[in-house]
């Protein structure tokens, strides 16, 4: 016996994975429900490669009613709308937005992490997932802190226009597209020209000078992982299509190698240690697309501080920024708390 599973958003980059996914794990499935807006009503989707095709319903019109997880993949301002009528339904939801991250009644989880937080879900029946540069990032982190106690943390991201959905993939290719032409560049979804550049931006600024998506960054990797380790972000958005990048630097209260830290990396779940230190012995993000890891390259120790570490990381924004970790979430929902059979 499987479970009833529903995919809101799923037309949208992290949706369609969210299907690919569950296919490629064989969730044990009964029925999968994929939901989107008005727009793309009645329009056909494929389950994964199973052959299995999915008519599109609008999720206004869906009752959430004998459904037991609703993967959630559609931004904040649908799912304000109708997560709240899903989980009074009964049906968990997991959420990918930002909306419920931070609500103390709402458990954000990484299951490499803080899998135990889980046992909160029940406050509100909504699980919610973190933002995909906080994702890769806690997982690289954890087996370090487990061993050295992590002080504070100092990251540069560099973003894939994936991680602005359909439409940040669009601009990229079309503006990619037309500087060869000799076409002029019209920014629509970000807000500068993002082929052939970087734009230091991501989401809105906040009255500090820094951005919401460096403020995420900072608050969620404190929920999941240690509220006393201090973290600042630079958040930059790259002409990348898939794949998120980190430069970390790690100041640690224990003394900890870079040997060491390797060793503990490559046992580390979820981690992925590819570090020769020789050319192309790292991962960069085209490597990281369609896969599960968080690659780990680079990590040297950093002089400039007592006990310090730097190193490089690399994941597939889609799977585990968004779309894996919340098929994780509903993997272990399912082992402790909604056991079916
Ligand atoms: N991309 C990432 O790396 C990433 C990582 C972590 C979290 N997230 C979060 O995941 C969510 C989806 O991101 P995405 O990259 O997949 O975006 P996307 O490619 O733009 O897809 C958006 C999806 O939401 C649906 N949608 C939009 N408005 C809707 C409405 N009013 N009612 C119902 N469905 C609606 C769209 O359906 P239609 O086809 O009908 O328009 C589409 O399926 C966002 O909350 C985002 O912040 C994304």
């Amino acid at each position: 016996m499987g479970y009833r599973i529903a995919v809101v958003g799923a037309t949208g980059n992290v949706g369609r994975e969210m299907l690919n996914i569950l296919a490629e794990r064989s969730f044990p499935i009964d029925e999968v429900a994929a939901l989107a807006s008005s727009r793309s009503q009645g329009t056909e989707i494929e389950f994964g490669e199973t052959g299995q095709m999915l008519k599109v319903q609008n999720v206004e019109h869906f009752d959430f009613t004998g459904w037991d997880m609703a993967l959630f993949a559609a931004g904040s301002g649908p799912t304000k709308l109708h997560a709240p009528r899903a989980a009074a339904a009964g049906c968990v939801v997991i959420d990918n937005s930002s909306l419920y991250r931070m609500d103390p009644d709402v458990p954000l989880i990484v299951p490499e992490v803080n899998p135990d937080a889980i046992d909160g879900y029940k406050a509100r029946n909504i699980i919610a997932n973190p933002n995909c540069s906080t994702a890769q990032l806690v997982v690289a982190l954890k087996p370090l802190h487990d061993r050295a106690r992590i002080k504070r943390v100092v990251v540069a991201t560099y973003q894939s226009v994936s991680g602005a959905g359909k439409e940040g993939m669009d601009e990229l290719f079309e503006q990619s597209r037309g500087i060869f032409v000799g076409d002029q560049v019209d920014p629509k979804k970000f807000t500068k020209q993002i082929a052939f550049n970087v734009i230091p931006h991501i989401d809105v600024f906040l009255d500090d000078g820094s951005t919401k998506e460096e403020w995420k960054m900072v608050v969620e990797t404190k929920k999941i992982l240690d509220p006393k380790i201090k973290v600042v972000a630079t958040c930059v958005r790259v002409p990348v299509f898939v794949g998120h990048s980190e430069a970390v630097n790690i100041e640690f209260f224990e003394e900890i190698g870079a040997d060491e830290a390797q060793d503990i990396l490559r046992e580390a779940p979820g981690v992925m240690l590819i570090d020769k230190r020789e050319d192309g012995g790292y991962v960069t993000p085209v490597e990281c697309v369609g896969d599960y890891a968080t690659f780990v390259s680079r990590v040297r120790e950093d002089s400039t501080v007592e006990n310090g570490l730097s190193l490089w990381c690399v994941s597939d924004n889609l799977r585990k920024g968004a779309a894996l970790n919340a098929v994780q979430i509903a993997e272990l929902l399912g082992r402790r708390h909604l056991k079916k059979g």
